[in-house]
């Protein structure tokens, strides 16, 4: 019998989840459930590279696996686990860190981006990247789907395979990007990312006030300053929103009262937060549900990390006794 592919991904828990996690990851990681083995990990070692709150980190980690099941992410057809729980994860990124060469870090655009003009830099954010690949060899992963910004990192894991292979023999399998399709989900400044720390998200279980709170202030068309402006559907991201929520028919009839100055951005802006409001409805109705049972969150979470502790258990055991390590030497002659 041969076993199915195994998938495993990553997701940080900075801050409450938004559009643009389910939009951009959280659905397409559903979408895998049916032909993979997949492991989901709350990065919550990755989080503390950057400034937080030691007192709020518990609770975000609780939110966003939360959200994740509430997505779809069963924990009955998927393993979903706290990073942090699963010691594995600290262990065998040491052992990588010495194969990794410090220049392959320094290269990494992540790396850059989020050190430029700092005047301290703390390693965990140059070793990041080697955590990330812990995470992933762990599990001998067939796929890793990430965003197009994590294709570096993947690549990264692959060489970082590569060589522990060559060193050790050949053990630890490179894994596939599985790089999801699409455009990149922009948030309410219409100019980057969505993510948290720019301040630019829509959230995922806010309430229909939230949401359209989140979707009023979106920048529209710069150009189209009046009402009776005709304006660019091509060059507004609300109409890129509109693409994931609002049927063919209706995006059509859009785009032309956009481009005749018959619809205003008010109007569209409507019809785009009652069409996310209503697909979210459902995920906000199970949140709220395992939001009243936390003691089932943390089953879920404590379940998830034993089904993968007997993964990365088995994996760091056999790369341990591969690099020498772990067992008491026997004297020669005995
Ligand atoms: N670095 C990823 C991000 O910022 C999160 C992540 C951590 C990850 N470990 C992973 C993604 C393992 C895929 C696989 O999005
Ligand atoms: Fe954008 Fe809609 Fe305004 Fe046109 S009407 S500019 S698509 S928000």
């Amino acid at each position: 019998m041969s076993r199915r592919k195994r998938v495993l991904s990553g997701i940080q828990p900075s801050g409450e989840a938004h559009l643009g996690n389910y939009l951009g990851a959280i659905r397409n990681w559903v979408a895998l459930l049916d032909d993979y083995d997949c492991f989901y990990c709350i990065v919550d070692l990755h989080a503390i590279t950057q400034d937080y709150d030691p007192g709020e980190l518990p609770r975000r980690v609780f939110d966003l696996a939360v959200s994740l099941v509430a997505s779809g992410l069963d924990p009955d057809r998927c393993t979903i686990f706290v990073q942090s729980h699963v010691p594995e994860h600290a262990e065998l990124t040491w052992l990588l860190t010495t194969v990794t060469p410090l220049g392959d870090l320094y290269r990494m655009t992540q790396f850059k981006e989020k050190s430029e003009g700092r005047e301290s830099v703390n390693a965990g954010l140059l070793n990041y990247p080697i955590l990330q690949a812990a995470d992933i060899l762990l599990y001998r992963p067939d796929l890793v789907p990430v965003g197009e910004d994590q294709r570096q990192h993947v690549e990264l894991t692959r060489e970082i395979a590569r060589r522990w292979n060559a060193r050790f023999g050949d053990y630890l399998p490179e894994p596939e990007a599985l790089i999801g399709e699409g455009r990149r989900i922009f948030g309410t400044d219409g100019v980057s990312k969505m993510s948290k720390s720019r301040n630019n998200t829509i959230p995922l279980l806010g309430s229909p006030e939230e949401t359209w709170s989140a979707i009023r202030g979106a920048v529209t068309d710069p150009a189209r300053v009046r009402k009776d402006d005709p304006g660019n559907p091509h060059v507004c991201n609300v109409f890129a929103l509109h693409e994931h929520f609002t049927d063919p028919a209706g995006r059509a009839d859009i785009e032309i009262r956009c481009q005749t100055a018959s619809i205003g951005c008010v109007e569209c802006k409507r019809i785009l937060s009652d069409g996310v409001s209503a697909r979210l409805a459902p995920i906000r109705a199970r949140a709220e549900e395992l939001e009243a049972h936390p003691e089932r969150v943390r089953e879920i979470l404590a379940e998830g990390a034993e089904k993968a502790r007997r993964v990365a258990g088995e994996t760091v055991a056999e790369v341990y006794r591969r690099m020498g390590l772990g067992e008491v030497p026997v004297p020669v002659g005995t």
